[in-house]
């Protein structure tokens, strides 16, 4: 999709379709900012759906009043209910396109008021941007459209438009990749497929990577890989990432879990919904696609991304319930449900970690059902042990439109992770679940480390359209991670 910024006093504005948001802030401003000869007609619009007479957003075909607009598309903020400011706009944004689909228009334009230049263009942006994406490469006839955007604004605003649409651009970029790797099958997204995409990235932007394979991790002493990928015939791998940044000293590492298949191994889960695993990998598709946006974008932050990546096949060679092991901080856990994967990866991960001396430490992975029955499929859950850490993540995650709401990490269910065979089990005993995995995980975070861990297991992925999202994986993580990144400094004071 092709995006510019045009003008409105510009003579030869032309489009076949252009699209206004009246939101509720710029209703009075609206009117004065908008090129003259559309006016009458949004005035008139305006004042229906101020007498509450429009009850939904509104094509109306203008082609035989204007010669250089064939429909105008109306969008009524106030019509949606339930959501903020922000999510309703991009709600709005991502209806457009799918009006102008059917119809195949070719040029799409969108007005951007004065008003709407601070803060509602970045959701605009996004709603179309990341509303616009389908997975249908596997359809015998993919769709092929692909609209021209083009943003019209004062020429006051030309420039701050100009750097909006760029980062914008280069942020659903790489938020649509990520869910381009998630939707793939199970059986094309591999460990070492996450190997491949992080050497081009680093390749392509100037970070180093570094990949441990199956025999580098038996090697090191990285038990966990080698135990849950033990039953797949694609080996696991771990990839560390860095970006550095001239003149800046913090340090911010973030950690992902990839299980590119998640059986349940011999704990099998029910079959039903068990293809939705196959984005099991959604924290490590996080973190790696972070790693691509920070890079473009220039942040003003050093980031070290690291995804512990693994199969969780069944099979007469996958690890079994019951078995012990060793992680490489030499704490045993007894795998008592080897569909508990996700946490014993991980504890290879932040014994990675370790190793970088980061200012702060943040996991994401699609951890427990727990979490999705705690918080449901729009909100994540976070925990820590830093408060203001946690702070920054959902204060940036509001900015972008992703929740994360805080569970507690309450010391006492510890006792639900007790067992008498080793130090640790790896599943909890009651109620709690989502909690008990964030303890689980604290066991093995370096000494010190300021950490938060986000379980994104509800909103990694919508079976029907839902917000701007079609169906399919959301990408989630990837926008409140580079929008820490951009603004290090803002969200974490020194
Ligand atoms: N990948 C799952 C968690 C999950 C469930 C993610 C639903 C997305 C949607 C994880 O590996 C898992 O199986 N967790 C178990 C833990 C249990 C065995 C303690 C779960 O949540 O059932
Ligand atoms: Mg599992
Ligand atoms: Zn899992």
């Amino acid at each position: 999709m092709h995006l510019r910024q045009r003008n409105t006093r510009d003579k030869n504005l032309s489009t076949d379709l252009l699209a206004v948001f009246v939101t509720d802030t710029n209703k009075g401003t609206l009117l004065s900012t908008c090129p003259k000869p559309i006016k009458p007609i949004l005035q008139k619009y305006i004042q229906l759906f101020q007498a509450k007479k429009l009850k939904c957003d509104i094509l109306i075909p203008v082609g035989d009043v204007l010669s250089n607009i064939q429909y105008i598309f109306l969008g009524f903020q106030g019509l949606i209910k339930f959501y903020k400011p922000g999510d309703a706009v991009r709600i709005l944004a991502s209806r457009v396109l799918k009006q102008t689909k059917p119809l195949n228009l070719k040029k799409v334009s969108v007005l951007i008021t004065d008003a709407d230049m601070r803060p509602y263009f970045t959701p605009i942006l996004q709603g179309m941007l990341l509303g616009f994406y389908t997975f249908d490469k596997y359809k015998s006839s993919p769709s092929k459209y692909q609209p021209e955007i083009e943003f019209w604004t004062s020429q006051k605003y030309a420039s701050v438009a100009k750097r909006l649409i760029h980062r914008q651009d280069v942020l659903c970029e790489s938020v649509n990749h990520c869910r381009d790797l998630i939707n793939e099958p199970g059986d094309v997204a591999i460990p070492e497929t996450f190997a491949k995409h992080a050497r081009s990235i680093s390749k392509k932007h100037g970070l180093t990577c570094e990949v441990l394979n199956e025999s580098d991790l038996k090697r090191l002493g990285y038990p966990a890989l080698i135990a849950v990928g033990k039953g797949s015939i694609h080996p696991p791998r771990l990839i560390t990432m860095k970006y550095k940044k001239r003149g800046h000293k913090k340090h911010l590492l973030l950690i992902g879990k990839g299980i590119t298949f998640d059986t349940g191994g011999i704990s099998i889960k029910p079959a039903n919904e068990m293809w939705e695993m196959k984005g099991d990998m959604s924290g490590g598709a996080a973190v790696l696609f972070t790693m691509e946006a920070i890079a473009r974008l220039d942040c003003p932050v050093n980031v070290t991304a690291i995804i512990a990546t693994a199969e969780n096949a069944i099979g007469s060679r996958a690890q079994m319930p019951g078995n012990i092991f060793f992680a490489k901080n030499g704490k045993s856990i007894h795998v008592d449900n080897t569909d508990a994967e996700g946490r014993l990866v991980l504890t290879d991960a932040f014994a990675r970690a370790e190793k970088e001396k980061a200012d702060y430490i943040v996991d994401i992975a699609t951890l427990t059902g727990a979490c999705v029955r705690a918080l449901g499929t729009e909100i994540a859950g976070v925990m820590g042990n830093t408060q203001n850490l946690i702070k920054a993540i959902q204060a940036a995650g509001k900015v972008q439109g992703e929740e994360f709401w805080e569970l507690p990490l309450f010391p006492p269910y510890k006792k639900q992770l007790e067992c008498p065979h080793a130090d640790l089990n790896n599943i909890g005993t009651g109620y709690g679940g989502a909690i008990t995995a964030g303890l689980f995980l604290q066991e093995f975070i370096p000494d010190k480390a300021r950490w938060a861990h986000l379980d994104i297991a509800g909103p990694f992925i919508t079976t029907k359209p839902e917000k701007y999202f079609n169906e399919g994986a959301t990408g989630f993580g990837v926008r409140t991670f580079v929008e820490l990144a951009l603004n290090f400094k803002k969200y974490l004071k020194p």
